[in-house]
């Protein structure tokens, strides 16, 4: 059982609407792993070629961020104390990011790239996620709640609605020609806010509540948590102001201007280290093998970013992207799926029967085996394209497709399995009021008949 303590469970939106976010996100990654297999190493080639940014964005916007959408829309409720208001949005969110993403899949893929659905993609993508920040974004600056959690989602959504507006313009001169702009800047910028700003934020944030919750470590201690907001903060404000005043060839503004963020990273490192060394229990399961894992992948890929202004290698830049976003994101949000799905399911369906009939275990709503299965899979994807990008071998990239199908297959059949037992249904309760209806006098009545 989960230690909620702090948290308003009661607040928690109804099932169907986080659930078809995190349904629809395993699909997505089956095609990056098709890609994978379909294109093989011509995929690591180099970035930024119209094919390599679909597949990038299949992954980004169609797995990761499909599952940060729903599962935000659960944990804003239960973690910050307030609903997000308009629930009813919450099926538009999802169709539009889901339209969207297949859209700008389509329309880069085509040869030449294709202005009619990229268009479709722009607008689908920008109401889609203006669906989700604005709603979401009532909720953070109205929530009771002052936890650093709440904290690290405002950052995110900040630098998520930047990443949004720049990769609305990318489009645009992908549809209709590039601006006289140095495009290496703007998309410094875009990768910035949207790997390290919305996607490493959130992860961090929501790791000060769930690293004391799932793994029984001592709380994470506030102060230090929001000094660590600070400095990522910081270094997204910077950054982009360093880029913007030096140009990409004077490398060393950007990495001063990253100085409070590479230091937040490093307390926060220290930090999660000493809590996982004095954790209560010991055990090491497979969600806490992929926050590891995460966490090693995401160290490394932070160390080789550093080094993006000193060199020019497509390899390095690739192994950067990889690291971080099949090694660090995609483990750990794995990870929290695994513990945060069999919870709502039991949360939703079973624990009002507690103690009225037999029930699952939420353990009973876990496949414990195919979940460490789907944990190697998802290294061995890692190891495969860190080989592949190196050595531009064709089968290692395929490989790795057919790792990333596992993933996501073994996603929706965990998904399947937390929902295949149906609720028991609650015995009838008896009718107390009857025992006692003989037991006192009728109450007097009115000459009408009524009550006086
Ligand atoms: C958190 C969200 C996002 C992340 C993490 C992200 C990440 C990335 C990455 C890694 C690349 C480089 C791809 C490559 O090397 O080939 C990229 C480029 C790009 N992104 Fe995003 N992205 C995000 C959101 C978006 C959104 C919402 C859109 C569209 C509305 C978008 C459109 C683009 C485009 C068009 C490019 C190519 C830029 C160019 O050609 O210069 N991205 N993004």
């Amino acid at each position: 059982m989960l230690p909620t303590a702090g948290l308003r469970i009661d607040q928690a939106p109804p099932l169907h609407l986080p659930f078809r976010f995190f349904g629809t996100a395993p699909l997505f990654a089956l095609l990056t792993g098709g890609m994978l297999i379909f294109q093989g190493g011509d995929l690591l080639l180099a970035p930024l070629l119209p094919v390599t940014i679909a597949t990038a964005h299949l992954t980004v916007l169609g797995w990761l961020l499909m599952v940060i959408c729903g599962a935000m829309i659960q944990m804003i409720p239960v973690l910050a104390g307030i609903p997000v208001p308009w629930p009813r949005l919450v099926p538009w969110v999802h169709g539009l990011l889901t339209l969207g993403t297949l859209s700008l899949f389509a329309g880069l893929t085509a040869d030449p790239v294709s202005p009619l659905p990229l268009g479709l993609s722009v607008v689908a993508l920008t109401l889609g996620i203006s669906g989700f920040l604005v709603p979401i974004a009532i909720a953070l600056v109205k929530a009771p709640a002052k936890h650093p959690t709440v904290n690290g989602m405002r950052l995110a959504m900040i630098c998520l609605t930047g990443t949004l507006l720049l990769g609305v313009v990318f489009l645009g001169e992908h549809a209709h020609g590039f601006l006289d702009v140095d495009r290496r800047l703007l998309l410094g910028i875009h990768l910035f806010w949207g790997l390290i700003g919305t996607m490493g934020t959130l992860i961090i944030g929501v790791s000060f509540q769930m690293l004391p919750m799932f793994y029984m470590t001592p709380a994470f201690p506030n102060r230090t948590a929001n000094r660590i907001l600070a400095g990522i903060a910081l270094s997204m404000l910077l950054v982009p102001l360093a880029l913007l005043a030096g140009g990409v060839d004077h490398p060393w503004l950007p990495l001063a201007a990253a100085l409070p963020g590479i230091a937040a990273l490093m307390l926060y490192g220290h930090q999660v280290r000493q809590m996982l060394h004095n954790r209560k229990r010991k055990w090491v399961d497979t969600t806490l093998r992929l926050w590891l894992f995460g966490f090693a992948c995401g160290t490394t890929s932070l160390l080789l970013m550093a080094l993006w202004p000193f060199t020019d290698s497509e390899p390095w830049r690739f192994l950067t992207g990889i690291l971080y976003l099949f090694g660090w994101v995609a483990p750990v949000i794995l990870g929290m799926l695994q513990k945060i799905i069999p919870f709502l399911v039991w949360f939703h369906r079973f624990s009002t029967l507690a103690g009225l009939v037999e029930i699952p275990m939420m353990d009973d709503l876990s496949p414990e085996k195919p979940l460490r299965a789907q944990m190697w899979l998802m290294i061995a994807s890692v190891a495969s394209l860190i080989l592949a990008t190196l050595t531009g071998w064709d089968p290692v990239a395929r490989l790795a497709g057919v790792g990333l199908i596992g993933v996501g297959a073994i996603s929706g059949y965990a998904l399947w399995f937390a929902l295949r037992i149906t609720p028991p249904k609650a015995p009838e309760m008896p009718d107390f009021a009857s025992f006692f209806k003989d037991s006192f006098p009728p109450p007097p009545q009115g000459q009408d008949g009524t009550n006086p």
